[in-house]
């Protein structure tokens, strides 16, 4: 396994692998590997002829008052792990290499940048749309592979891909759950052990949701249904939102005769951490 920094010697070697008419499978991360990268590393893998990963913890996608700088990062374990993944290649840059000289280019996809996730965190997604693009065009990947935990961002960069006419792959893999259900993310490190207890109330919220929407009961009523678990929770210091949606456009569930499969999503506060989490509900 090879670990490169510089964006000028990553072409030179994707262009090596090209000539060969290998395939690159890419997995993007900004490090703090947990059990969901390596599922879709190991997903990536069988796709491909190599793996490449990323590890770049990026700026742009962070706000202001976020955590940008207490963003958990330990490159040595990130680097012992994705070595028993077998993974061929960890592209780190640093922020000067991905962002120096006079940079000024960034890449929106309207509309669905703005709402759930992107109601709260202006600018998130244009960070992340801009970061990746600018990955696929160093690393020249076949196949990328993202998790469903991030729901909303897997949307934005098929979009994205299709409006662009990319020709990388985006396929996605399950979210990866703890036992007690709780979202596997480099976040949870944050929780001290009573938040840690109690952060699963999110997943059992979209839970109740989807049991409410199975019964027949509308959105609204399965939308309260979770928000009634969430705020009897002392330790949830808000809900960002608890949103119902259809699963391929991200817009307003149709009626009941329409049988696209819908997305229960949400987004808490506990503590200071902020998680989200979301379920497919399968009409059909
Ligand atoms: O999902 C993430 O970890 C990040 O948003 C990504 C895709 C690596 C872009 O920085």
């Amino acid at each position: 396994m090879k670990v490169i920094t510089g964006i000028d010697q990553t072409k030179k070697i994707v262009s090596l692998i090209k000539e060969k008419k290998l395939t690159i499978a890419l997995v993007p991360t900004m490090g703090y590997l947990h059990q969901g990268h390596l599922s879709l590393m190991r997903e990536a893998k069988k796709k491909a002829d190599l793996l490449f990963i990323s590890i770049f913890v990026n700026p742009a996608q962070f706000g202001p008052s976020e955590d940008f700088e207490k963003y958990p990062r330990d490159f040595n374990r990130d680097r012992r792990l994705a070595e028993q993944e077998g993974v061929s290649y960890i592209f780190h840059p640093d922020a000067q290499e991905m962002y120096g000289g006079d940079f000024k280019t960034f890449v929106q996809v309207e509309e669905l940048d703005s709402i759930m996730c992107g109601q709260r965190r202006p600018g998130h997604f244009r960070g992340v749309c801009t970061v990746v693009l600018k990955l696929f065009n160093i690393i020249k990947p076949d196949i990328a592979v993202f998790g469903q935990k991030d729901y909303q961002q897997l949307a934005i960069l098929k979009k994205m891909s299709k409006d662009l006419n990319l020709d990388v792959k985006i396929s996605a893999i399950e979210t990866v759950r703890e036992n007690d259900g709780l979202a596997v993310s480099s976040r949870n490190k944050y929780l001290d052990p009573r938040q840690r207890e109690n952060a699963p109330v999110l997943y059992k919220s979209l839970k109740a949701a989807e049991e409410a929407l199975r019964k027949g009961f509308g959105i609204q009523r399965a939308e309260k249904e979770a928000c009634r678990l969430l705020e009897a929770n002392d330790f949830v210091k808000g809900i960002d939102y608890l949103d119902i949606r259809d699963a391929r456009t991200l817009g307003p569930v149709l009626d009941k005769k329409n049988k696209s499969d819908i997305l229960i999503a949400g987004a808490i506060q506990i503590g200071d951490t902020r998680l989200i989490d979301n379920i497919i509900y399968r009409r059909s």
